[in-house]
């Protein structure tokens, strides 16, 4: 019997109309445009300014173009997989908001907490699901409001973020789909990159925002040496286990961490910049969206039958490479 596969059937999108651009960053606080861009290759990003548009309204956005996109009726969806790092609640998950909001009552949803790597983990989840052969549409939905995390008086954080929301419709196919995949977590990742309050551990009080401990914490230089090393790792793996040669890759997708660390993954690998899916430039990093936005923003691009290699990092450490075959032609919806 063929192994079932989870294959990528459709794609749809949400970014907020707000565009923050680094020349409005510079009057908020100590920037260049010129450091930026240099830096981190950010030249402007979205954000999600009224206060009421929440990962689950982002999220349901783009759920439901999804829907329309591809004429499949709420009733239809059997799973829905929402990925955030900036929840609407701590519980219940924004998955099962999302669905309220869609209309999908005929389904299980979940979130899925990977942070920036959150897209691939849940493509694996999905992958197994599918293999259940029980499943036949399963939605994940990436969604970040990474301005409501950002302190923007923090000039070394704030110019990286943005917001937005992505979801991919997946079904089961024989010949295309998720064909190969390497998922790492390395739990020193969380004196580098965290939320100090908030959670259980520094519940929020007047002193826990006093001390901003609501905002990404980071240390950049050390985030920035695992993510060159971890994705190129991965992606280089993947594509070595499949014996895949770099003509054989049509696409790369990185997460959109920072365009020095896709430079690195993309030498790394050997492959083209002309491959190399990039948008980090307009809507700077969306942590898990980042991937998905890329798949939609390409997706008249793209071919049944390309190879694709997704490739993340991101906060836990967490980290993974997904080898795709694309399913359809992108210009047939
Ligand atoms: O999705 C995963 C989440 N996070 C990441 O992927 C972040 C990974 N890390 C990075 O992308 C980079 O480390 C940063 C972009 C955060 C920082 O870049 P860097 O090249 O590592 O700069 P740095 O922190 O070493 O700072 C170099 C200098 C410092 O000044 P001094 O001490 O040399 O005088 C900073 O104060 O640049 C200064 N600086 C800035 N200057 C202008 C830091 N941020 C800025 C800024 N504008 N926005």
């Amino acid at each position: 019997m063929q192994k079932i596969r989870a294959a990528i059937t459709g794609t749809a999108l949400y970014l907020p109309d707000y565009v923050l651009t680094n020349d409005e960053l510079s009057t908020m606080m100590d920037t260049t445009d010129e450091w930026i861009m240099t830096r981190i290759g950010v030249r402007e990003r979205r954000i999600a300014r009224d206060p009421g548009m929440v990962a689950s309204d982002m999220g349901s956005i783009a759920v439901k173009r999804l829907l329309d996109k591809l004429g499949v009726t709420p009733d239809q969806v059997d799973a829905l997989i929402c990925t955030t790092s900036t929840p609407d609640y701590v519980f219940p998950s924004t998955a099962t908001v999302i669905a309220e909001k869609c209309g999908i009552k005929n389904a299980f949803a979940f979130d899925l907490k990977a942070a920036c790597s959150g897209f691939v983990f849940a493509l694996e989840t999905v992958a197994g699901l599918i293999q259940l052969d029980k499943y036949k549409r399963i939605i994940i939905v990436s969604s970040e409001k990474m301005s409501w995390m950002t302190d923007y008086t923090d000039r070394s954080t704030a110019p990286i973020f943005g917001d937005g929301a992505s979801a991919v419709m997946i079904e089961p196919s024989e010949e295309y789909g998720v064909i190969d995949s390497v998922l790492r977590s390395d739990g020193i990742g969380l004196t580098y990159l965290h939320m100090k309050g908030g959670g259980v551990v520094n519940p929020s009080s007047y002193e826990t925002v006093d001390a901003k401990m609501h905002y990404i914490y980071q240390d950049g230089k050390v985030v920035f040496k695992h993510a060159v090393a971890a994705m190129a790792d991965v992606a280089e793996y993947v594509i070595e286990r499949n014996g895949l040669k770099s003509d054989d890759v049509d696409w790369v997708v990185p997460h959109q961490a920072n365009v020095r660390i896709i430079d690195a993954t993309a030498k790394r690998i050997g492959l083209p910049y002309e491959k190399v899916m990039i948008n980090i430039d307009r809507v700077g990093n969306t942590s898990s969206a980042s991937i998905p936005i890329c798949l939609a923003e390409w997706e008249d691009k793209l071919k049944k039958g390309d190879n694709l290699i997704l490739a993340a990092f991101g906060a836990g450490f967490t980290w993974g490479a997904v080898y795709l075959k694309w399913a359809y032609d992108g210009k047939k919806q």
